[in-house]
C-alpha cells in the first residue's frame, strides 16, 4: 500500500510551535539563516522571510528541486512523525543535523498534543484513514531517540521539541538562559551627574545591575567604553558616578538577586551533569559573590537535592511572597518566577529542562505533595479579567514524563479569577486585578467556587445577580431584555 506522506502537510495560519520558540528564544533572528528540512507547503518558510530572515527549505513533495544547503539552523518539523520507514526516519535527523551550523531543531508529534489520529497498526505507529503514517512519540522518548540517532545531546524547548547546538557553549548558554532574571526596580538620583551622561553610562550600569559587579575591560565593547571616556574622562569615573546617583540598598539587592541566579543555574547544571562555570564571566561573578567557586557549587548541589523534598518546597511554597497556595500547590505566573525561594526555582527549573517552556504559558503550577509542575497557558491573561485555559501540559520529574492537556470545547474550559494572586508585587496592575476581586467577593460570586471555575458556570453566576465585567471592573447590566 502506497502511504501519502505529502496529505500530512497542512497549510499553517502561523508560524509553527517550534520555529515561533526558537525566535523567542532568539536563537533565530534577523541575520540567522533558516533551513526548512521537510517544509512541507512552506508557510513557515514565507512567514520567516517577511520577518527578514534568510529562509529556504526542501521538501521531497513540495519542493523537491531546492538544493538541501548548511545554515546556521535548520528545523525538521513534524516529519520524523510521518515517516514509515524506520532507516529513512534515522536518515532524514542526520541529513538534517549534517545541514546545521549552529542549531538543529527536531520536534515531533507527541500523545496528547492535539487529537489522536485514528488508524490501523503499522511498523512502530499508525496508517490513518488517509493513508498516511503517524508516530506518536512521548516527550521524552523523542528527545533519547534524537539523541541515539545523532550522538548528540538534545535539549528540550517545548514538549515535542528539541535543540541540538553545535557548540557546547551554546548549549551551555541555553541552560542558563533558562534561569528567571529580577532585579529592582531602579531608583536613581535625578539631580546626579548620571542624568546628564545617562546614555553613555547606560550600557556600563546595565552590565553591573546583571553581573552585581563593574566589568573587567573586555566585558564591556570597545564602542561602549569610548562612549563612557568621551562623556566622563574614564570608565572608572563612571562607575562612580553610577554608584553615587545610586543607593547601597539597590546594590545589596542586586547582589543577593545575582547569588541567587547563580546557585539556581549551577543546580541546574548538575541536574544536566553539566559545569555552567566554564563560561568565564559566569565564573567570575560566582568568585565575586560566593567566598569560592567551589563554596558555590556546593550550595548549588544542596538546593538541588532540597528541592525534591515535599516537606522542604511546602515551607518554601508557603513561606513565597508570591503566588497562590493550594492544599497541594503554589500557582505563580511565569513573570514572577525570580521572586520564588530558590528551592522553587530549582524545582520548576528542572521540570524546564525536561519539558522545555511553551509559547503562551503564563501560570505554573508547582506541586509540593507530587514530583509534578505544571504549565498553563490562559489566553490574553493581561487583556481579559477571567481569561479561559488554552491548553496544559504535566511535568512528572521523577518519572521524566510530559503530559498534554488540549484545550477544553469553549464553555467548558476552566477561567481564572483573582489574578492578582499570581502576578509579581511590582506587577503594575496588581491592584486594578485585587480591586475586582474585591467586587466579585462583595457580589457573592465565590460562594460557589466549584461553579464558576468553567466559563459557562461563571457567565451563569454573573447574569443571576445581573451583573457584567467590562474590562476590569463590575457593573451592573443595563441591556434591555428581550
Ligand atoms: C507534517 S508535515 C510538516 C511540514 C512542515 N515542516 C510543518 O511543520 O508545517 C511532514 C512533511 O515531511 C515531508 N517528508 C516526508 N518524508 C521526508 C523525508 N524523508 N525527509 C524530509 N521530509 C520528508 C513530507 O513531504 C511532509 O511535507
Amino acid at each position: 500500500m502506497r502511504i501519502e506522506r505529502s496529505r500530512t502537510a497542512l497549510a499553517r495560519t502561523a508560524l509553527s510551535r517550534p520555529v515561533a520558540g526558537a525566535l523567542a528564544d532568539q536563537l533565530i533572528s534577523g541575520g540567522s539563516t533558516v533551513f526548512d528540512y521537510g517544509c512541507g507547503r512552506g508557510d513557515d518558510i514565507a512567514r520567516l522571510r517577511a520577518l527578514g530572515v534568510d529562509a529556504d527549505g526542501w521538501d521531497p513533495a513540495f519542493r523537491p528541486n531546492t538544493e538541501r544547503r548548511p545554515a546556521d539552523v535548520v528545523n525538521l518539523g513534524y516529519v520524523v512523525n510521518v515517516i514509515e520507514d524506520v532507516a529513512e526516519r534515522r536518515a532524514a535527523v542526520l541529513t538534517a543535523w549534517g545541514l546545521a551550523t549552529r542549531l538543529l531543531i527536531v520536534s515531533g508529534r507527541t500523545f496528547g498534543e492535539d487529537r489522536a489520529p485514528a488508524g490501523v497498526s503499522h511498523g512502530d505507529g499508525l496508517l490513518t484513514g488517509r493513508r498516511t503514517f503517524q508516530k506518536l512519540y512521548t516527550h521524552t522518548e523523542l528527545g533519547e531517540w534524537v539523541e541515539q540517532v545523532t550522538g548528540e545531546r538534545a535539549y528540550a524547548a517545548a514538549p515535542g521539541v528539541f535543540y541540538l547546538f553545535r557548540n557546547p557553549d551554546e548549549a551551555q548558554a541555553y541552560v542558563r538562559s533558562r534561569v528567571a532574571i529580577y532585579r529592582p526596580r531602579r531608583q536613581i538620583d535625578t539631580q546626579a551627574l548620571y542624568e546628564t551622561h545617562r546614555d553613555a553610562l547606560e550600557p556600563l550600569f546595565a552590565f553591573m545591575a546583571v553581573h552585581a559587579r563593574p566589568p573587567r575591560t573586555h566585558e564591556l565593547s570597545d564602542a561602549d567604553k569610548v562612549k563612557v571616556a568621551d562623556a566622563v574622562g574614564s570608565v572608572a569615573r563612571g562607575i562612580r558616578i553610577i554608584r553615587s546617583a545610586t543607593t547601597a540598598s539597590y546594590w545589596e539587592e542586586v547582589a543577593r538577586q545575582r547569588r541567587n541566579e547563580l546557585l539556581v543555574m549551577l543546580a541546574l547544571g548538575r541536574f544536566r551533569q553539566e559545569d555552567l562555570l566554564r563560561d568565564t564571566t559566569t565564573r567570575t561573578d560566582a568568585r565575586s559573590l560566593f567566598p569560592s567557586a567551589d563554596g558555590a557549587r556546593r550550595d548549588a548541589d544542596r538546593l538541588l537535592l532540597a528541592c525534591s523534598d515535599p516537606a522542604l518546597r511546602q515551607v518554601n511554597a508557603l513561606a513565597s511572597k508570591v503566588g497562590r497556595i493550594s492544599p497541594t500547590s503554589l500557582y505563580v505566573h511565569a513573570a514572577a518566577l525570580a521572586e520564588l525561594p530558590p528551592v522553587l526555582r530549582v524545582f520548576e527549573g528542572c521540570a524546564r529542562l525536561l519539558a522545555g517552556a511553551s509559547v503562551g504559558v503564563n501560570i505554573i503550577r508547582l506541586s509540593y505533595v507530587a514530583d509534578e509542575v505544571e504549565y498553563r497557558a490562559y489566553e490574553r491573561f493581561e487583556e481579559t479579567a477571567h481569561p479561559p485555559l488554552s491548553f496544559s501540559a504535566r511535568v512528572r520529574i521523577g518519572k521524566l514524563d510530559v503530559r498534554w492537556t488540549p484545550p477544553e470545547e469553549p464553555g467548558r474550559r476552566s477561567v481564572l479569577h483573582q489574578k492578582e494572586q499570581f502576578v509579581s508585587i511590582e506587577h503594575p496592575r496588581r491592584e486594578l486585578y485585587a480591586a475586582l476581586s474585591r467586587a466579585e467577593h462583595r457580589a457573592g460570586l465565590y460562594d460557589e467556587p466549584d461553579r464558576i471555575r468553567t466559563e459557562a458556570g461563571w457567565r451563569e453566576a454573573l447574569s443571576e445577580r445581573g451583573l457584567v465585567v467590562a474590562g476590569h471592573r463590575l457593573r451592573r447590566d443595563v441591556r434591555p431584555e428581550g
